[in-house]
């Protein structure tokens, strides 16, 4: 039985005070018989872990460079974010891959940098609304999971994935859970062949996950928690899809 586990992406949302406000409400609600992490801006990362000392919350970033060190203005490096006590990283959002031109093998690489210290990346996968419409999804996930599973090698069984199809985030159309089970079936299947690890490792879904279509997402067989956007901004929100999770 694999431990779900709940992960918010704060993108780029908050203020100190409204972090403070929302963390404090999440402490109060907790905790849940799930794993659960919240990604912010590294801005905030050393107040978020301030604030979530003494409880099981722990805390990560929603990006790294894939380079070690160097002449890099405005990247971090995964060694900087271990540092500070990030347990995970979201490597290959579609947000990045959109709007950075992120390849697969760059994703791959900073997958590769943030174990390489430590930090857990939580590898985003998942087709466009076109890439569905043209029977492609399968080809997509497995084109971009590869690049990851390739550059990694045997470490790929430490990495946490996350299927998001792209015309489901922030949109507020959810995948069906019997459409996300497929993939992320398809996903495991390939994982399988490349680890024996694939049956602890787990596999979020990501897309307009909110309170009232959690349980029924976090049911499905291959479906191991929750990579959660808008409605992780709010405590009650959140918590709620926490509490999905621990059933
Ligand atoms: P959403 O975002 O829950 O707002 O759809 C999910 C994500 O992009 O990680």
């Amino acid at each position: 039985m694999r431990r779900k586990l709940v992960v918010g992406n704060w993108k780029m949302h908050g203020s100190r005070i409204a972090n403070a406000q929302l963390l404090a409400g999440l402490k109060e609600a907790g905790p849940w018989n799930a794993d659960v992490a919240v990604c912010v801006p590294f801005p905030y990362i050393a107040e978020t872990a301030l604030a979530l000392t003494g409880t099981s919350i722990v805390y990560g970033a929603q990006d790294c460079s894939a380079h070690e060190q160097g002449a890099y203005t405005g990247e971090v490096s995964s060694a900087m974010l271990s540092d500070i006590g990030c347990r995970y990283v979201i490597v290959g959002h579609s947000e990045r891959r959109a709007y950075h031109a992120e390849s697969d093998q760059l994703v791959a690489d900073k997958a590769k940098a943030a174990l390489a210290h430590g930090v857990t990346p939580i590898v985003c996968v998942g087709e466009t609304r076109a890439e569905r419409e043209a029977g492609q999804t399968e080809a997509v996930v497995k084109r971009q999971l590869a690049a990851v599973i390739h550059t990694l090698g045997h470490c790929c069984g430490e990495m946490v994935v996350a299927y998001e199809p792209v015309w489901a985030i922030g949109t507020g159309l959810t995948a069906t859970p019997a459409q996300a089970q497929a993939v992320h079936a398809v996903l495991r299947a390939q994982l399988h062949a490349a680890t024996d690890r694939s049956g602890v490792m787990r596999i979020l879904y990501g897309g307009s996950v909110k309170a009232d279509n959690a349980a029924e997402l976090f049911a499905q067989a291959d479906i191991d928690g929750g990579l959660i956007g808008g409605a992780a901004l709010k405590a009650g929100d959140f918590s709620a899809i926490c509490r999905a999770a621990a059933q």
